[in-house]
């Protein structure tokens, strides 16, 4: 009697858990790649952008509240390859080479830029690594 009962109810907890466990999936991923994200871009973007992405006076553009925001695959194009030339950011005129960054992988820049857009970008997204493999291809 006790088995015909606990049967079906543990196969309903089982489903429950399984869809609640699909949608953190997605979350833990997301903050995994937040996580790795700051580490990386401190390692590799503080110097000159600043930690808090504001960027240093007339030398190095700000990313937070950055126009370039609007742009993804620019940012993504922009971190492998870097940028040379006189640009405008936010209507500011900035004109240093940024060296490119070769010894960043596809999954680190989408890392990155997941960080910046959650932190930067007021986006809940994640920026996935077959996304960067696609605008880099
Ligand atoms: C050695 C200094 C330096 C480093 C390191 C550097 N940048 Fe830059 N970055 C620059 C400069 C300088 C420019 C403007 C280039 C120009 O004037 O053409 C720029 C431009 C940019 C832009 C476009 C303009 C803007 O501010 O929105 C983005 C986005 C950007 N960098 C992101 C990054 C990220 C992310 C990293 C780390 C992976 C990084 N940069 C590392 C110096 C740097």
């Amino acid at each position: 009697m006790i088995k015909k009962i606990v049967a079906p109810v543990a196969f309903v907890i089982a489903s429950l858990l399984s869809l609640t466990s699909c949608q953190s999936q997605e979350e833990i991923k997301r903050q995994k790649y937040i996580t790795e994200g700051i580490l990386k871009y401190q390692n590799n973007c503080a110097n000159c952008h600043q930690r808090d992405g504001k960027g240093l006076a007339a030398l190095y553009p700000p990313i937070a509240g950055s126009d370039y925001l609007a742009h993804k695959d620019s940012i993504i194009h922009i971190i492998r390859h870097g940028q040379q030339g006189p640009i405008l950011v936010n209507g500011k005129r900035y004109n240093r080479p940024m060296p490119a960054q070769m010894h960043l992988s596809n999954l680190e820049i989408a890392e990155i830029v997941t960080y910046i857009y959650a932190e930067w970008g007021n986006s809940n997204d994640i920026v996935d690594v077959k996304y960067v493999d696609k605008v880099l291809k």
